[in-house]
């Protein structure tokens, strides 16, 4: 017999992507999605980057390729769908401190959630403070630092894990429950996604999670230079005006 999963026993969460990032654009994006996953509603929409990309456009972004982003006309429009029912939530990735504190200047919804990429070895503690304040939850994405920076063979970590006799991975993803963040750790591997769920039922010592705290902020994974630089033309010129200097 075939297994039903009850739809209200899911939690189903999508994106926006750049090149929607048009008032206009916004409600037929999530009716696509909707539409693609064969559901009425999602539980949460967010902005994937807070940056308009023209269609087509390229890795890196050619000139003209990266537009201008009606933050304000935008977030009226997902605030719409959580209104027509159409999603419970709404979010944001990718945000700094300045651009939360325009969104909430004319945000009648605020931010469900913030996504954000944040390890022991990127922090982000100024947006994490932000979101804190605003009471908007933190979700930590790469949390153990994806496949380019991956921070389970960081001697720290491994020295925390093989005292609590837990795998690095697990201590990472602990790592970040503890902070306070919900956490979207990725593997393509059976195994993997089995230790990486085994999470709950123990602690890091504190001692211990101040020592991963104290691993140094060194650079974040995701800088988006890849997606949003032309540094010829802008009107990003580096991956530090992507984050407002901010960081
Ligand atoms: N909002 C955004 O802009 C944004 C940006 C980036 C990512 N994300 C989300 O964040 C999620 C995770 O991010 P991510 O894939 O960049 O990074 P991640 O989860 O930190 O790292 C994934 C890498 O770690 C490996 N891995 C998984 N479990 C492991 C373990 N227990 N021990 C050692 N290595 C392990 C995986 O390899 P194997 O596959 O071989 O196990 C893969 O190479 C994704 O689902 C993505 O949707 C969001």
């Amino acid at each position: 017999m075939e297994a039903r999963i009850d739809r209200k026993d899911l939690f189903v969460t999508s994106k926006l992507w750049c090149t929607n990032l048009v008032p206009e654009r916004v409600r037929p994006a999530l009716e696509n999605t909707l539409k693609d996953l064969q559901l009425d509603y999602i539980d949460l929409y967010h902005i994937h980057w807070p940056f308009r990309l023209k269609d087509g456009a390229h890795k890196p972004p050619e000139a003209g390729e990266v537009l201008e982003f009606d933050m304000e006309g935008v977030w009226k429009e997902m605030e719409n769908l959580v209104k027509d029912g159409l999603v419970k939530d709404i979010g944001i990735c990718n945000y700094t401190v300045t651009k939360l504190d325009r969104l909430l200047r004319s945000a009648k919804i605020t931010p469900a959630v913030c996504q954000m990429e944040m390890h022991p070895g990127w922090k982000n503690d100024k947006i994490f403070e932000a979101c804190k304040k605003h009471g908007i939850h933190v979700t930590a994405y790469s949390p153990l630092g994806s496949s380019e920076k991956n921070l389970a063979h960081d001697p720290v970590v491994e020295k925390v894990a093989n005292k609590l006799n837990k795998t690095p991975g697990q201590v990472l993803i602990r790592w970040a429950l503890q902070r306070g963040t919900s956490v979207i750790p990725k593997s393509s591997k059976d195994e993997r996604i089995k230790e990486n769920i085994q999470v709950f039922g123990w602690e890091i010592p504190e001692e211990d999670f101040k020592v991963l705290c104290s691993i140094k902020d060194e650079k974040r994974v995701l800088t988006g230079e890849e997606l949003f630089v032309n540094k010829t033309h802008g009107p990003y010129k580096s991956a530090s005006e992507v984050w407002d200097h901010e960081n």
